[in-house]
């Protein structure tokens, strides 16, 4: 008997079959027992009726416990009301080993819970669509560079000096040596191009986030492309056609994902180039304006709204589970509560910083960097992911290129901001090429050019107009998916006050 995967079963309808995996879930009456078995690839319904198989066969099935492996045997059936489509009908079922008390039961568990238990929770259907979806993503994303002639270069993780801001730095002891991991692989790209001219780099990066937010993580999963002979808008282009590039590949091949997360594909679905392009000076101006007090008086009307809504919900379903009678109508309505109180609570907070907000925006200064709050008023009131650029000299790096236009009060970088409120996924920029400016930029942030003397190389031999940006890969994530919260992109999530498991 050929043993094969859920995800080939469309291939096997009429044979018999095995497939090995775990037991999802299962529910038995006296004659006939429901297995839903998950074997990495997919789920299918494996049904044993009792008439069909020999006696302890059917005792043995009945008797699984949630997450025991096992192996079923049998005929595969087309079911259309069945999840996956598929069916198998069961002659035999062998456990290969036993669960005892798996903690993640299908009661309802708290998101605490779940990432305490996250070892075990990545094998739940939400974060095993997230994953999926994650993966399509990175390969998107190598894809697309690998196809426009890039190398993939290497940047090393333990690094001499700060890449972005020192405030995020994480110290590690290299031989009795201060030493940091990267915040980013950029400086070091910046020494490839001048050997292959157009490289990506593409690890982990961290950074000692010391507040806990919905976007931020301590480690995270950076693609950076560089490129020699580039100059903003050129950079801002390839930046458009690598975001669309993702969201095609998502849309191509994870819509069940897609589906499983209830995610409204419409606005990736849609996504429009040009994307918009506004100077941060625009971008303050919006702030101050009427512009951004109407979006939020609306937003806070919306919020509310949607907080009597979910109040209302509560209350019908609390109705129905006081008359509930059967165990799992009781688990349904009592999980569907739970989420509803969650929601509502982060709803809750996000509509008390909404008046605090509307008084901060209108007296934005000049000079200031954006905060995510800013970034979800300024994406939320354009219908396409947004670049803005042109940001003050002393709100960005040091690398960032002097803009001559303007006498270095700016620097030639963006940010793109994610649709729907999502925020910066990408931040770029020209890089600083003269190594008279660059000095005085290092002297200027209070940094010793003695540790940025390889960097500075770069200037002294055969410098060029060069640029690149980096990606977020789990902030992208959880804009593609629609999640809310950074920590369900990432399989073990790192983030102030967590790194167990
Ligand atoms: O804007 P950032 O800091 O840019 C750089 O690191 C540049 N060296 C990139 C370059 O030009 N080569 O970070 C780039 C992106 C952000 O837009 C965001 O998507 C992500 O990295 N990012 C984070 N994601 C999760 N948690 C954090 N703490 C992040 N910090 C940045
Ligand atoms: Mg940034």
């Amino acid at each position: 008997m050929d043993t094969t995967t859920i995800d080939q079963l469309s291939q096997h309808v009429g044979r018999q079959v095995g497939i090995t995996g775990w037991l999802y879930n299962s529910r038995s009456s006296g004659k006939i027992a429901f297995l839903i078995v998950r074997d990495g690839t997919g789920m299918c319904q494996c049904v044993v009726e009792k008439s069909a198989v020999p006696e302890d066969v059917f005792e043995r099935a009945a008797g699984l416990t949630q997450e025991s492996s096992l192996r079923v045997e049998g005929a595969v059936k087309q079911e259309p009301r069945a999840p996956g489509g598929y069916e198998i009908h069961a002659v035999n079922v062998q456990r290969i080993a036993p669960s005892v008390d798996y903690p993640i039961t299908p009661k309802p568990h708290g998101i605490d819970f779940l990432m305490r238990n996250r070892h075990l929770h990545l094998r739940s259907r939400r974060p095993w669509a997230i994953m999926r979806i994650r993966h399509t993503v990175i390969h998107a994303i190598r894809r697309f560079f690998d196809g426009r002639g890039f190398i993939l270069v290497d940047t090393p993780i333990l690094t001499p000096s700060a890449g972005e801001g020192a405030s995020t730095l994480f110290e590690v002891d290299y031989f009795g040596e201060p030493v940091y991991l990267a915040q980013t692989g950029q400086l070091y790209s910046e020494a490839t191009i001048m050997a292959h001219r157009r490289v990506y780099c593409f690890g982990p990066t961290f950074r000692a986030e010391k507040s806990k937010t919905r976007r931020h993580l301590t480690e995270f999963w950076m693609v950076e492309p560089e490129i020699a002979f580039i100059d903003l808008d050129e950079l801002m282009a390839l930046a458009e056609d690598f975001v669309c590039a993702i969201v095609e590949a998502v849309l191509a091949d994870r819509r069940e994902e897609l589906k499983m997360l209830e995610r409204d594909t419409a606005p990736l679905e849609t996504l429009k180039r040009p994307f918009a392009r506004i100077s941060y000076s625009q971008a303050v101006d919006m702030l101050r304006g009427p512009v951004a007090q109407e979006f939020l008086t609306a937003e806070l009307q919306r919020l509310q709204e949607r907080m009597s809504q979910m109040q209302a919900d509560i209350r019908k379903l609390e109705g129905e589970l006081a008359n509930a009678r059967k165990p799992h109508q009781q688990d349904t309505l009592t999980r569907r509560i739970q989420e509803i109180r969650e929601e509502l609570a982060d709803v809750q907070e996000q509509a008390q910083h909404i008046p605090e907000h509307m008084e901060i925006v209108k007296g934005f200064r000049w000079g200031d960097d954006l905060g995510g709050a800013d970034e979800t008023v300024i994406s939320r009131t354009h219908d396409r992911p947004v670049f803005v650029h042109h940001y003050p000299r002393e709100a960005k790096a040091f690398y960032m290129k002097l803009e001559p236009q303007d006498q270095g009060k700016t620097v030639r970088n963006f940010d793109l901001l994610a649709p729907e409120g999502y925020g910066e996924i990408i931040g770029g920029s020209m890089r600083e090429d003269d190594l008279d400016a660059l000095l005085g930029r290092i002297r200027e942030m209070g940094m010793n050019p003695e540790h940025y003397a390889w960097y500075l190389d770069l200037r002294q031999y055969g410098s060029v107009p060069h640029g690149g940006f980096g990606l977020g890969v789990e902030r992208t994530v959880a804009w593609v998916c629609g999640l809310r919260h950074i920590r369900e992109t990432i399989p073990f999530p790192r983030m102030l006050g967590k790194v167990y498991p």
